[in-house]
């Protein structure tokens, strides 16, 4: 399957076409009923569609028929200003009418072992499933300047052949516990959504879409659609080291 590549000339651009991507999308299931499901990276990217969303679409889709779900998450309480879900919490969710039992967070303030295997149950228990793993209808992810993906960071690439749903793992340099997707379930999603900005991340969107014969692996590298779709939305400067 091949990438859709789409770049935008601000990362507000990004976001406005995103949002209307995924109201859209939510719109078209819910005439047929269909809950979908959704799975959320953090970070300051999502950060702005985010804050779209819940500005400017707060009442343009059926949220009721919408289940969010976490990528992954750092360590922390919900009120620590590194949490996920504390930050989608306040750009988002606190702005839509949606029910609590459709937002399934991953409780960072809990043991991680504990909690990556109740969240693989959460997980199981309300997405569909394709191959015998969890399907999500949309995976939004970002992107490291490391190329990692969710927290799959350097090194542990072998989390993309893991038989685990989820995985605690270590930030690289704050050594922050993390609990994480893990890389079959990621490549499982129906639409695998990457939201790139900033001319940081040019190096590396250029490795990754662009990568020469010599080029190093990095986790990102290792995102493949089972079967879905792989689309990834930039700005200019995200985009500037990168030739279509
Ligand atoms: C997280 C994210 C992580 C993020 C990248 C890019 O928990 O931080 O899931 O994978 O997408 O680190 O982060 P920025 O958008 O902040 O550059």
């Amino acid at each position: 399957m091949d990438r859709l590549i789409k770049i935008f000339p601000t990362p507000f651009e990004v976001a406005e076409y995103l949002a209307i991507e995924i109201i859209n999308h939510i719109n078209r299931n819910a005439l047929n009923k269909h809950q979908v499901t959704i799975a959320l990276s953090g970070g300051n990217t999502p950060a702005t569609l985010f804050s779209v969303l819940g500005s400017h679409f707060d009442s343009s889709a059926n949220w009721t028929n919408v289940h969010f779900f976490w990528v992954d998450e750092r360590c922390v309480p919900p009120e620590n200003p590194e949490s996920n879900y504390g930050m989608t919490r306040k750009a988002l969710l606190d702005k839509i009418k949606i029910p609590s039992h459709n937002i399934h967070r991953i409780r960072g303030e809990a043991n991680p072992s504990s909690e990556a295997s109740r969240y693989s149950r959460e997980i199981s228990s309300f997405t569909g499933s394709r191959n015998g793993l969890p399907a999500f209808d949309i995976i939004l992810l970002g992107l490291g300047e490391d190329g990692h993906v969710a927290s799959v960071f350097p090194g542990n690439e072998k989390l993309f052949e893991s038989e685990n749903k989820c995985k605690v793992t270590f930030h690289p340099v704050t050594r922050q516990k993390r609990i994480t997707l893990t890389g079959k379930v990621i490549n499982n999603s129906g639409r695998i959504i990457f939201m790139v900005t900033g001319k940081n991340k040019a190096e590396i969107v250029s490795n990754i879409l662009s990568p020469g014969p010599k080029n190093k692996l990095y986790p990102a590298s290792f995102v493949k659609p089972a079967y879905g779709t792989e689309e990834w939305y930039l700005d200019r400067e995200s985009a500037s080291f990168f030739k279509i």
